[in-house]
């Protein structure tokens, strides 16, 4: 993990959420599924994203707009500076044999990344309308659901799970598939372990997911 200090690229509008694109610089892209941590200008906390993409000499994060320190995030200019912390966390394994990408909302956001570095794989997500389908471009040849369609009732047997979204659909694919692969999100405040802001109940131990995740094996979540 390398802290950092980066300049915006742009910031360019993927239907509802928002593509944030920083200068490299000197940063390991990491594994798909870790995350950094962004500094939004004017916040105290850092903010967690998993990396969404990662062209030549850029990093890029896909934002959902929701509350204060994600605004000042999207409303960052070309030429800005941006402190950036990563990669961290535990991103997903790639040596599976049937991967399918599985995605809701802005779990979507490290799915991109994860196709490319898959060389490709099919991919099932959901969204709550059209407008927030949009993001599906970032997945070429996606299958796209939307509610009240929900991404479960289109998996069939037989394909290795990676999947990032929402708690319930988490919950919804480890039970289809405990093998699944998932990654979940959480409030974080340090991003490295130290302050149990993202503490779980896992088996009756309290696990971070900053650190033990934030991809679990979806038998290890049960
Ligand atoms: Fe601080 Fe995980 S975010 S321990």
């Amino acid at each position: 993990m390398q802290r950092s200090r980066v300049s915006v690229r742009g910031v360019d509008a993927v239907g509802r959420y928002a593509l944030l694109r920083v200068e490299r610089g000197g940063l390991d892209p990491g594994e798909p599924g870790q995350f950094f941590m962004l500094s939004p200008p004017g916040r105290v906390l850092p903010r967690p994203m998993s990396l969404c993409l990662a062209p030549a000499g850029e990093l890029a994060f896909l934002i959902d707009p929701v509350g204060p320190g994600t605004r000042a995030l999207v409303a960052l200019r070309a030429g800005d500076d941006l402190d950036v912390l990563g990669p961290l966390g535990h991103g997903f394994r790639l040596d599976v044999e049937r991967p399918l990408l599985v995605g809701g909302g802005i779990g979507i956001a490290p799915l991109p990344y994860l196709f490319e570095r898959l060389g490709g794989a099919p991919a099932l997500l959901g969204f709550r309308n059209a407008h927030f389908a949009e993001a599906a471009r970032l997945i070429p040849g996606a299958e796209v659901v939307l509610e009240p369609t929900y991404v479960t009732e289109r998996i069939e047997p037989g394909w290795d799970i990676l999947a990032c979204g929402p708690e319930p659909m988490l919950q919804a694919v480890a039970e289809l598939a405990p093998s699944a692969q998932l990654a979940w999100e959480a409030p974080m405040a340090c991003g490295y372990g130290a302050c149990y802001g993202c503490a779980v109940p896992i088996r009756g131990e309290l696990k971070r997911l900053c650190v033990e995740g934030p991809v679990l094996h979806a038998r290890e979540a049960a």
